[in-house]
């Protein structure tokens, strides 16, 4: 109550020109140096009467040290970006597919499903409680946060005895530096893997992220913007970037590896793959070897953070492949980097039906 108060005075004064909030929209960058002021927390009732949550102010969560999410990692999390069009509104995208995202990562954790109305809305009322946050049309988006986690103490290896769900958000620019369009340098790892078969890499835990960490720095300190890893059966296929799923482009054929439990399956992802058929691309999801990477006329990645991201090159073992010179993004990605953001931005027509209107 007290929150949805203060989220309420806060767009008052807003309204009436005496907001705060004093952003310099042509710089924002990925972080969270303009985190709204509102979160919404909810908690895990049991069963009879599930979860029960209110926006309150973003801040410290108390918890036990003994918290199951901090010991054993029961935690997993979403990305979803708002975004004010070009029909003077407010808008998520998909967000239907995050919440069944969501519920097949608690299942795959043993933690209490977020059903979907209770997900949707408690994104939407982290977005209208900070809609100042959400920049311009085309100026970035506001970045939302819906976390699940093993909140309650525990000792010995086994589910939380209770759980939070709590949903922040962020004005942020484009993922890597140098702005949205400006093709990545990636390296293909060969020593270590994201994920493996029968493990969790289908699903958005916090510790598939934790895993690449070592691997993405030293990545970083040799100047690649990321990284790209390989099956770990075989060492011979591709799988997915640190926070991306992978594209590769040879003439009017455009592939990108299966799901099959190992890779994360990106909304964004799927939705370049619908586009794409809609342009008459041949659309392949299937195996892709790192040597036909290295063949491709184009390589790009995609990704809530990420949006469409071209790739300038790609090193494997010291062989270096460059696209389209390296500086410029490259015209296939551009085209469904085109597509995506025109429905995103209400700059088009929503044949899909994928834009979901806030206020
Ligand atoms: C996203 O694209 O939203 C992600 O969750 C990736 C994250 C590492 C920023």
């Amino acid at each position: 109550m007290r929150g949805q108060l203060q989220a309420l005075l806060r767009r008052a004064a807003s309204t009436q020109g005496r907001s705060k909030i004093d952003i310099d929209w042509d710089n924002l960058s990925f972080n969270l140096d303009h985190h709204g002021q509102e979160m919404f927390c909810a908690v895990w009732n049991g069963p009879a009467k599930g979860w029960e949550g209110q926006l309150q102010d973003y801040g410290p969560l108390s918890l036990m040290p003994s918290a199951q999410a901090l010991n054993y990692g029961q935690s997993i999390f979403e990305g979803m970006k708002a975004r004010r069009t070009a029909k003077d509104r407010i808008v998520l995208f998909r967000p239907e597919m995050n919440a069944s995202r969501m519920k097949d990562g608690a299942r795959r954790l043993c933690m209490p499903e977020v059903p979907q109305h209770t997900f949707i809305n408690a994104v939407e009322e982290t977005v209208r409680a900070n809609s100042e946050y959400v920049p311009p049309l085309g100026k970035g988006a506001l970045y939302i946060r819906p976390l699940l986690f093993g909140s309650g103490p525990i000792l010995g290896l086994a589910p939380a005895p209770s759980y939070t769900f709590v949903t922040y958000c962020a004005a942020v620019g484009s993922y890597f530096k140098g702005g949205q369009l400006k093709p990545i340098d990636l390296v293909v790892e060969n020593k270590f893997h994201r994920a493996a078969p029968g493990g969790m890499g289908g699903t958005k835990a916090a510790g598939n992220y934790s895993a690449v960490l070592q691997i993405q720095r030293a990545a970083n300190a040799k100047g690649f913007a990321d990284v790209v890893y390989l099956d770990c059966k075989t060492d011979a296929y591709l799988e997915e970037v640190s926070a991306c799923n992978i594209f590769v482009v040879k003439g009017r054929t455009i592939k990108t590896p299966p799901l099959t439990g190992t890779i994360l399956p990106g909304v964004t992802r799927d939705s370049i793959l619908q586009l794409a058929r809609k342009r008459g691309y041949d659309v392949k999801e299937q195996p892709i070897p790192v040597v036909e990477a290295l063949e491709a006329d184009e390589i790009f990645t995609t990704g809530t953070a990420v949006v469409v991201s071209p790739v300038g090159s790609l090193t494997h073992k010291g062989k270096r492949r460059v696209y389209g010179g390296g500086v410029a993004p490259t015209p296939v990605g551009l085209e469904l980097y085109g597509d995506l953001t025109a429905i995103q931005n209400e700059q088009t027509g929503d044949h899909f039906g994928w834009v979901h209107p806030v206020c």
